[in-house]
């Protein structure tokens, strides 16, 4: 197939999968659409039972490693408010994050080096991932024995910071590990005139709310990206009962596996003995997500020399103290996480949030020069 009538097909199925924006774990139609893409240029789908999402292959004539390129295709819950004539057709819900690009890139990729298995070294596997934006999808992938051969594996994301087709790339941590925590502190409830009766777990939430901003000032090395935020606080039901329990949540990201060692151990020893110089009690729950995403050095100098190749520009990718569940695939094996220009504009998650569909072929073309080892 020529390049311009594969532009068009490109742009004609990234219409329609960015007016059929599909949540986490509810990607069927999405994946019935990937399907018949790729099934109608002759590329072989991999027989997983997954839900949602799959994984497509192609095998080279040459001899090589076997490959993986990763795109997430779940939108998220948000209202779109753009113009566009292929705008979401669904209330509420949008490809706000650009993984409708990733899909259509992924599949464009495919038939490019289904066209040119002659010259492609060892076997791709194209992973159509479900519910990133649970940041547990990679998780459902890994389930499946798909990465056991795998050598090391290509991400790519949407970057409105940058014009159309900039490749950005850095080596090194450049998203964060992504926790969660939740800390319960139980004093004894009584009434709001006689806090003497009870122990107040408010002004113990007080304390622990500020003392935890010490961790990042105090304890964490200063050169190490990371932080910690108290997001929800609850207690109380009242103006005239002071309640027996107050309940905070929140997140830390960090870029090095030891400060997250250290939030953890930090984040206890503060609330635990916060609670306990008040006469209280604080319980820690500490909810482990995904690791920071690492890009390996040999794959981001080959994402440099290959945009330089094909023509590209290039740019340093910046850190993010966002995650993406694509790191969990690096815990086995190498990775890189390439960020494409899609167009200076709104951020992503935002509700104008805009891909400039001129970046899809440019984006097939380079996720394919990646792999295809000329
Ligand atoms: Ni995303």
């Amino acid at each position: 197939m020529d390049m311009e009538n594969l532009e068009k097909e490109l742009k004609k199925a990234f219409y329609w999968f960015h007016s059929h924006p599909e949540l986490a774990y509810e990607e069927y139609e999405t994946t019935k659409k990937i399907k018949e893409f790729l099934t109608n240029h002759g590329v072989e789908v991999l027989p997983y039972e997954l839900k949602t999402g799959l994984v497509a292959v192609v095998r080279g004539e040459k001899e090589g490693a076997v490959q993986a390129i990763r795109c997430d295709i779940d939108a998220l819950p948000v209202d779109e408010k753009t113009d566009l004539y292929y705008r979401s057709g669904v209330a509420g819900k949008m490809h706000a994050c650009g993984h409708d690009m990733h899909i259509t890139a992924g599949i464009g990729c495919a038939v490019l080096l289904q066209e040119n298995k002659a010259d492609l070294k060892g076997t791709i596997k194209i992973i159509f991932q479900p519910a990133e934006e649970t940041s547990l999808g990679a998780l459902k992938i890994l389930e499946t024995d798909v990465m056991e051969d795998v050598e090391c594996v290509w991400g790519i994301h949407a970057d409105p910071t940058n014009e159309v087709g900039t490749v950005a790339i850095r080596e090194g941590y450049v998203a964060a590990a992504v926790d969660r925590f939740e800390i319960t502190v139980k004093g004894i409830g009584c009434h709001g005139a006689h806090p003497d009766d009870g122990i107040d777990p408010i002004p113990v939430a007080a304390a622990i709310i500020q003392a935890l901003q010490s961790i990042v000032s105090r304890n964490v090395n200063a050169f190490h990206p990371s932080l910690l935020s108290v997001t929800r606080v609850h207690a109380g039901t009242t103006w005239n009962v002071i309640p027996s329990e107050a309940v905070m949540e929140g997140t830390v990201r960090t870029m090095e596996p030891a400060d997250r060692i250290l939030y953890e151990k930090r984040l206890r020893q503060i609330a635990e003995k916060t609670a306990q110089a008040y006469g209280a009690e604080a319980e820690v729950e500490w909810i482990a997500g995904s690791p920071a995403v690492y890009n390996h050095k040999d794959m981001a100098a080959l994402c440099l020399q290959k945009a330089k190749e094909l023509g590209l520009s290039t740019a340093v990718e910046e850190s993010s103290l966002g995650g993406d569940d694509f790191a969990f695939y690096e815990e086995k094996i190498p990775g890189c996480y390439v960020k494409i220009g899609t167009g200076v504009g709104f951020p992503i998650h935002h509700p104008k949030f805009m891909v400039d569909p001129e970046v899809l072929l440019p984006a097939a073309r380079f996720l394919a020069e990646l792999v295809i080892k000329k």
